[in-house]
């Protein structure tokens, strides 16, 4: 299979108002695709597109909650209103929650699944069609590295990401024939709005930001993994030693994480 490109690629990029969906939405701009920018907050979507003057491609912004099942059939069409394909859907809006599953409410729960699990898997389920008649296509779907091992004070999220993983991973089996490439990306803990947003019920924010990845650095090793049509990737050294301790030694990984997680 040819190797992904962006310039005249036509995408759609979730979770694009802020860090890691703002910067995969530029540098794919940058790098001459036209990118349906998805979030809520429709002025720092615009502000994302004035930014970008001179770039090769263009952000076309679209506001809206992506978790309302209208707004994701308008997305749909929208991309449907610019090309008759759709060349890579980047599953990336996301939200978090700390604290202990015993404190929180089911509907902390309940809003992590429907943000981080259901609103991509459906918006996908709309996209197929689309993603079909690109031929050469890609859906990448931002998980977490806590979506191959679970943490404590993090249940609901850690779910919500294994629970994308692992329906990436059928859907990539299911489309193995069809061009359509499932790219499974995974950072460690990344430098953006993500913790001052997560729902919680205990802890102080100051401490979780240490040894963080920039949004740009995650974004470019993202695309990598997306144009050289990778099934997965784990992008910082301490998440892929996480994996690894919990691939070959799951009972230390038990204990370890009990003990200091
Ligand atoms: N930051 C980390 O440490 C880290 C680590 C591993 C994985 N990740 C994953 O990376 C992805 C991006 O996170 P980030 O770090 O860039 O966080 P972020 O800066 O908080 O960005 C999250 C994005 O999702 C959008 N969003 C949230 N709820 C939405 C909704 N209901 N409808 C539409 N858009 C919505 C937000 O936009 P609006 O508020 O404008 O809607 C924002 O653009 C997430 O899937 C996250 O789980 C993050």
């Amino acid at each position: 299979m040819v190797r992904w490109r962006p310039s005249g690629a036509t995408t759609i990029v979730s979770g694009a108002s802020s860090g890691i969906g703002w910067e995969i939405s530029r540098q794919l701009a940058m790098r001459g695709a036209t990118v349906i920018a998805v979030a809520r907050r429709g002025d720092r979507l615009q502000q994302l597109a004035d930014s970008l003057s001179g770039a090769e491609g263009k952000i076309v912004p679209m506001a809206g909650d992506l978790t309302d099942a209208a707004f994701r059939d308008q997305i749909i069409a929208r991309a449907g209103s610019i090309s008759d394909g759709l060349d890579l859907l980047v599953n990336n809006a996301g939200i978090g929650g700390i604290g202990p599953f015993a404190d929180a409410t089911p509907d902390r729960l309940r809003r992590i699944m429907e943000v981080n699990f259901f609103a991509p898997v459906e918006l996908t389920r709309l996209a197929l069609p689309m993603l079909r008649s690109s031929g050469n296509a890609v859906i990448c779907n931002v998980s977490s590295v806590l979506g191959h091992r679970g943490v404590p004070g993090k249940s609901e999220y850690c779910a919500s990401k294994f629970a994308i993983h692992g329906w990436s991973d059928s859907l990539r089996a299911e489309l193995a024939r069809s061009g359509i490439q499932v790219t499974l990306v995974s950072p460690s803990t990344t430098a953006s709005e993500f913790f001052d947003v997560a729902i919680e019920t205990k802890e102080s924010a100051s401490h979780r930001r240490r040894g963080a990845m920039s949004p740009d650095r995650v974004a470019r090793l993202a695309i990598g993994a997306i144009e050289k049509r990778r099934d997965e990737i784990v992008l910082s050294p301490g998440g892929k030693l996480l994996v690894y301790l919990d691939r070959c030694c799951p009972w230390l990984a038990n204990r370890l994480i009990a003990r200091f997680g």
